[in-house]
């Protein structure tokens, strides 16, 4: 019997199903997205396909030889260490990141590292036209490679073309998702059911050639990847291309990955010919920093595997308004409330009658609870209006009983600082693997309070406002 097709209607911002039409997605909760769809056309091979008898599978034991996958490696440094050491074959790859940000920048300096290396790259552009990108890739120097490129949007097109090429390509690059369509889904191009047919039909071509096809996906303005985020399910790898209009700096950072990490990072620096990598992300977000300022302080930051140091800035000023302003750039503002919090109640600092912004230099973003103890001592700098010693580095975690909490990889935090030419540093007490020193370089903290006096010395702070 042949299957009946059903409709469904299918929100177009998360790809929830629906029974019926409706003006709210209850997925997602937004409005008007839900469209009438077909599910189902094209799963499994095509519309109106009989269900085939299925074959006996065999079945193995979890112990057993172990294939390390076969990767290109790109040598872009900072994109092989992202993908986990270069582009496995046959996997699929989805790039993500804001309109402008540098994902075809990338990936054309990408393909012509690869070129240069001897391998097979395909390059298909659905936004611009073939004019467009060999202009872009002039500018980046990408124009005497043997890449080859195609503007086209149709999937079925672009996949035939790749069968009939003589020698079967080891990269091919889909710029973007969102403008590919397939034969086999009736809705216009950029619904959640075209962007995900076509990305199954690429995902199905990557798998049984071998090739590895990396496709580029919007972002909407919430961060997620735009349309399906059933893509994100289907790829083997997901990489988000961040930065923001202000910086040139730009960070590559893996938020899935079957074959690697997820917590490396990938540092760029967008520059006039092209993406410049930054193998030393330190230097970039410490920059000029001045000598003797109040409110700044150093944290020794971890990305993955890799130590980065940023500065924090901070500035604490009495303020003129019933409610103190509270403003966080690069850092989480309950994070800062809690630390705001602890000085108060177990260091007698009282901020109550200070506004408090609190900046990370260089418009870098931390997610590191370790940068707790950076930002106290900013903090307290900033109102005692004391410069800390510019070659110290801070790190550590501060719990809500005002303690300093250890942290992983202290040993590699201090290396990167001596590094960098730092020569002391105030960490947590009980922090493992720290170089063992006769000087006074490295002060272990206990409690919160203790860097209270140490910081603010013997200086008699305003703080304590309610003993006036
Ligand atoms: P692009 O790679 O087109 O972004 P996306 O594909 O993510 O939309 O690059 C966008 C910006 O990068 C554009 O505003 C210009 C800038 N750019 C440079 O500064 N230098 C360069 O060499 C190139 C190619 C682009
Ligand atoms: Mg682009």
């Amino acid at each position: 019997m042949a299957k009946k097709s059903k409709t469904a209607f299918i929100c177009q911002n998360c790809a929830t199903t629906h029974t019926q039409w409706q003006g709210k997605c209850d997925g997602c909760g937004e409005w008007n997205t839900i469209v009438e769809d077909n599910p189902l056309a094209g799963i499994g091979g095509g519309p109106g396909r009989a269900p085939k008898k299925g074959r006996v599978v065999p079945l193995a034991s979890l112990d057993g030889e172990i294939e390390e996958a076969p990767r290109i490696i790109s040598r872009v440094a900072e994109l092989d260490r992202v993908t986990g050491g270069g582009f496995v074959r046959g996997s699929a790859v989805l790039l993500g990141g804001e309109p402008g940000i540098g994902k075809s920048t990338l990936l054309m300096q990408a393909a012509a590292a690869l070129s240069r290396a001897g391998h097979n790259i395909v390059y298909v552009s659905g936004e611009e036209a073939v004019a467009q990108v060999r202009l872009r890739a002039k500018r980046l120097k990408a124009n005497e490679t043997q890449v080859l490129l195609a503007a086209e949007t149709n999937v079925e097109d672009i996949l035939t073309t790749l069968n009939d090429m003589e020698k079967r390509p080891d990269l091919v690059i889909i710029d973007s998702i969102q403008t590919m369509w397939t034969d086999s889904a009736d809705s216009a191009p950029g619904t959640v059911t075209q962007v995900r047919q076509s990305a199954q039909a690429l995902i199905r071509y990557a798998k049984s050639t071998g090739a590895t096809v990396v496709m580029v996906g919007h972002v909407t303005k919430e961060g997620n990847i735009a349309g399906p985020r059933v893509v994100e399910h289907m790829v083997d790898a997901v990489i988000q291309f961040e930065g923001d209009g202000s910086h040139q700096y730009r960070i590559l950072r893996a938020l899935k990955n079957r074959f690697g990490p997820t917590d490396e990072i990938g540092v760029f620096e967008m520059m006039q010919s092209g993406l410049r990598q930054v193998a030393n992300p330190s230097e970039l977000f410490l920059g000029e920093r001045a000598d003797n300022a109040p409110g700044a302080a150093v944290f020794g930051g971890m990305e993955g595997t890799r130590p980065l140091l940023v500065e924090i800035q901070a500035l604490v000023a009495p303020t003129s308004l019933g409610t103190p302003r509270r403003a966080v750039v690069g850092w989480d503002s309950a994070r800062l409330s809690m630390i705001i919090a602890v000085l108060q109640a177990h260091c007698g600092v009282n901020l109550g009658q200070h506004d408090v912004y609190l900046n990370v230099a260089g418009g870098y973003r931390i997610s590191e609870p370790a940068a707790d103890l950076a930002v106290a001592c900013a903090l307290i700098s900033s109102l005692a209006g004391l410069a800390l010693p510019t070659d110290c580095v801070y790190f550590g975690e501060i719990s809500l009983s005002g303690s300093i909490r250890p942290v992983p990889h202290a040993g590699q935090r201090i290396k990167e600082a001596e590094k960098l030419g730092f020569k002391s540093a105030v960490l947590p007490k009980g922090s493992s693997d720290v170089p063992k020193r006769n000087d006074e370089s490295i002060f272990a903290a206990e409690k919160l309070v203790d860097l209270v006096v140490k910081i603010a010395g013997g200086k008699t702070l305003s703080y304590e406002s309610d003993e006036k």
